[in-house]
Formats: structure tokens, sequence, C-alpha cells
């Protein structure tokens, strides 16, 4: 299992907390009040990482019990390590193989992961597989090709300079109109979807270039290169973001979602 899908960095739970953490529970909070679960559920993570959105679902959905499976072993024994008061497990394991029995879960979800699995439908499949029926399959991501990403300023500016980031390898199952094709093609009933906008601010620009520069699809990409070319990255992104009235970075972001029941036959 691996902690570097196609370039992109998951190898340390803790700098991907102080980063996409707080990005991810910012969405996860919209994404629960959206889905409404109801109390008492069994449920699946999957590409739950180092556990940021699992601590949501402990904290927002009274659930009975919480399972999570990522392919990166850091973050694994990362999201062991936090404080969930329910019967909780963490293993490592990919989306589109799951450990699991038919039916064993009540919710199934991918919270900012559809995009990293190789194949989206057949991750999706096997979440629909091992959800019970009358269950609740559902996912949210950042929409990058609509330029959703919260590093999506700093990959302008690379673009612009011709210099190459990587991407996750799935980016279309981020679209909204691609999420309910997927949900409806697999037979989940009642599919419904949304956008999320998401704000975060920073006291000065080297805050945000400390936090920012950590992101799992940049810090690989800012290793390769020269200090000067990364100085003159600072310098056009120090110039091009947004300020509120306190002069503070404000930086934002959107999450397509997607939601739907499996009722009976699935895939
Ligand atoms: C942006 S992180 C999201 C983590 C967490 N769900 C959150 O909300 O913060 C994406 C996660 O997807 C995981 N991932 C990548 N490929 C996967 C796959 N094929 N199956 C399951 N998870 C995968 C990565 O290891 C990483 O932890």
């Amino acid at each position: 299992m691996s902690d570097n899908i196609s370039g992109i960095i998951f190898n340390d739970g803790e700098t991907y907390e102080r980063y996409m953490g707080v990005w991810s529970r910012k969405v996860g909070a919209q994404f629960i009040d959206w889905v409404k679960f109801p109390n008492s559920l069994d449920f699946l993570d999957v590409g739950c990482g180092n556990g940021a959105f699992s601590v949501q679902i402990d904290e927002l959905c009274s659930p009975s019990s919480i399972s999570g499976i990522d392919p990166s072993p850091a973050q694994i024994e990362f999201a062991r390590s936090r404080k969930i008061n329910v019967s909780s497990s963490f293993e490592v394991g990919d989306s589109m193989d799951l450990p699991y029995q038919n039916e064993k879960f009540d919710v199934s979800l991918m919270a900012l992961v559809i995009f990293f699995v190789p194949d989206p439908k057949k991750g999706v499949v096997e979440m629909a597989r091992v959800t019970k029926s009358g269950g609740i399959l559902a996912a949210y991501a950042w929409d990058v090709n609509s330029g959703g990403l919260p590093m999506e300023p700093m990959h302008k500016i690379m673009r612009e300079m011709g210099i190459k980031y990587p991407l996750p390898p799935s980016t279309e199952a981020s679209e909204i109109s691609e999420m309910k094709k997927l949900w409806e093609s697999i037979g989940m009933t009642d599919v419904e979807t949304s956008t999320f906008h998401v704000e975060r601010s920073f006291k000065s620009f080297e805050e945000y270039w400390a936090i920012s520069s950590l992101g799992p699809s940049v810090i690989g990409a800012l290793n390769e290169l020269s200090s000067e070319v990364v100085d003159d990255i600072k310098s056009k992104l120090k110039e091009t973001l947004e300020r509120d009235k306190y002069n503070k970075i404000v930086s934002r972001a959107f999450a397509n979602a997607v939601k739907g029941i499996k009722t009976g036959k699935f895939a």
C-alpha cells in the first residue's frame, strides 16, 4: 500500500491535518448537514486518511460505529491515534477491494477521495456491496476541473509558468454530472447532488505559505524546483491572493457532493 498517489503525497498525518484536514472539516460539516444522517448508524469512511472526517462523523452524527480504510499506512497510524468516542477501527486497504462482508454498514462514504480512485465505478460498486439495503451511499470531492481545489491559486501560477504539478488520476469523477451519472448507473435511488463553498483566512502571506506549501499536491512539485523559481511563485502568489478589509488572506474552494439510497439490486 502507498503513501504516494501519482506524485500526490499522503505520508504524514500531522502535516495533512494543518493543511487539508482543516479544509476537509469545513466541507465535511456542510456535507453532514446536507445528508442528515439518522443517529446510531454503522459508518464506513472510505479513504479516511488521517481520520479528519471520521472525527466529524463521531462528533456530529451520533454513530454506533466508525470503520475507516485507506491505502496510506502513515495516515492510518494517525487515524488510530485519534480520540473517537464510539467503537472504531482503521485499516490499510483500497476502495476497489474492500475487505468487508456484503451489507455490513448502514452508510458508506468517501470524503475527498473519489478522484483518487483509479476506477471510481469499481470503488463505488464496492461501497454499495458492503452497504445494507436501504443504506446511504455518499461522497464529496473538490471540483478539480472547475478550479475548486484549495491549492488552485498556486496551481494557476504554476500552469502559467509551465511548471508541472500532479493531479489525482480521476478528476472527472468530481464533476457533479459525473457523480450523479455514476450513482444512478449502479442503481442508487433518491440521488441528489449539491455544491459546497468554503473559505479560510490566514493572518499573513507567511502563514498562508507555511501551510499551503505543504499541500499534498504541491509539496512534491515545489521540492523539485530551484529556490529562485520557488521565490518567483511566492511573489506572484502574494500579488494575486485575495485580501479582506483587515488585510488577511482569504482562500476559497468548492466541492461537489452526491448522495443516494441503496435499494435492492445494484450494479
Ligand atoms: C484528500 S485525502 C482525504 C482524506 C479524508 N477522507 C479527509 O476527508 O480528510 C484523500 C485520501 O484518499 C486516499 N486514497 C487514495 N487512493 C485511494 C483508493 N484507491 N482507495 C481508498 N483511498 C484512497 C489517500 O490515501 C488519502 O488519504
